[in-house]
């Protein structure tokens, strides 16, 4: 009895190890986000968008089974790390995805190249994060794309003198040196440059030297989330009645939070790739499919980075007929263009970054809400800051 079981046993793993293709039928897709922590609305906007797409096409891509793994890494970027090479290791995954901050995507990087598998960053936007592995492709955005716009929309409208307030760290830096080189070249000035440190995020210190400096606008970056801690301190300053105008990168007026700021954030000026209201009819269906899936939750702009990317990964697959090697994917991913709920987008068959429209946009009352009213659009964006280099 015992033996025959054994035998028994042995036969059917061998039979198991003798069969490579059924063990292929499954690819796996590791979503590595913050769930827990300080940036944990975004990790739910990346989840909630990936399983939108996936409940809306299938997990059957090319004949293989889609598994997603979720990963919480809490927002800390050697979390991210260890979770990615176990997610390679253990669990032999085609696909890293997610990456909710710059130092998380900045630490798997080489992760990915030594794997030679494709990572597909949803959020984070500094720049340089493409350069860091040829195996990186991004659907979120740079923050160069919109503080060279909102740069250009505020030299024409009358703002001389500006002050810039960034979290300090990679994107801020981005957003704020993209911002001041535009802005100066089209005849403006940067009277003061304030960096606000990441960890427990007070502004309030700095927006007195704000009033002080009285400038004609506030340029602000913050990552998404943190921008509801500013607009209460800008409002508890007095600085909603100083006649110095509120402008920057639409992460501070955050979809996913910004009807809770008040009417002290009407008229905020801001350039962005993604707006809940954009009007497309694309848009306005993945908007209903969101909210009802969601306890009525708003999308943001990180859950259209996640959407994407599941999209960029399914169409990869379709490509190259389910085959699953990281450069086959990497180049049917080049050059891929779509139409997403912010847009028409592409990827930059150079430099696997986004290309993208950004739209300027005003906070408005609609329907008794706060919305990101666009009201000019600037298509096909590349990162600036790449282009600057070549
Ligand atoms: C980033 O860390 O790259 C990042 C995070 C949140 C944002 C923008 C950039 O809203």
């Amino acid at each position: 009895m015992l033996r025959r079981s054994f035998l028994a046993g042995l036969a059917a793993a061998s039979l198991a190890a003798a069969s490579p293709a059924a063990a292929q039928e499954t690819v796996k897709i590791g979503l590595i986000i913050p769930l827990t922590g300080p940036f944990t609305t975004t990790g739910k906007q990346l989840e909630a968008a990936v399983r939108l797409y996936m409940q809306q096409n299938g997990t059957t891509v090319a004949g293989k089974k889609i598994e997603l793994l979720i990963r919480d890494d809490a927002g800390r970027a050697e979390n991210t790390a260890r979770i990615a090479s176990e997610l390679l290791t253990n669990d032999k995954v085609s696909f890293l995805a997610g990456f909710g901050l710059t130092p998380l995507a900045m630490a798997t990087a080489p992760i990915a190249t030594n794997a030679k598998v494709p990572m597909v960053v949803m959020m984070a936007g500094t720049s340089i994060i493409t350069e860091r592995s040829p195996y990186i492709v991004r659907t979120s955005f740079t923050l160069g794309q919109s503080a060279v716009i909102v740069a250009d929309w505020a030299a024409q409208n009358k703002i001389k003198k500006v002050v810039t307030m960034v979290t300090d760290y990679a994107p801020g830096h981005d957003a704020e040196n993209s911002f001041a080189d535009q802005f100066t070249k089209q005849g403006g000035t940067v009277a003061e440059k304030i960096r606000v440190p990441i960890q427990n995020p007070d502004f309030a210190p700095f927006l007195q030297r704000v009033l002080d400096a009285k400038p004609d606008a506030l340029y602000v970056f913050t990552p998404s989330g943190v921008g509801s801690i500013l607009m209460k301190q800008f409002v508890e300053r007095g600085l909603d009645k100083s006649g110095i105008r509120l402008i920057g990168p639409g992460d501070i007026t955050d979809d996913d939070i910004l009807n809770g700021f008040g009417d002290a954030a009407i008229g905020v000026i801001t350039g962005h790739n993604y707006s809940t209201a954009h009007p497309s009819a694309k848009n306005k269906e993945y908007v209903a499919a969101f909210r009802k899936a969601n306890n009525n939750m708003r999308p943001n702009f990180a859950s259209v980075g996640g959407y994407d990317g599941i999209h960029l990964i399914y169409e990869a697959l379709k490509k190259t007929n389910g085959n699953t090697d990281g450069d086959a994917l990497l180049a049917a991913m080049k050059g891929m263009k779509w139409e997403s709920p912010r847009g028409p987008i592409s990827i930059d068959p150079e430099t696997r970054d986004i290309i993208q429209t950004i739209y300027m946009r005003k906070v408005e009352k609609v329907n008794g809400e706060l919305y990101n009213v666009e009201f000019a659009s600037f298509p096909d964006v590349k990162d600036p800051v790449k282009a600057a280099k070549k």
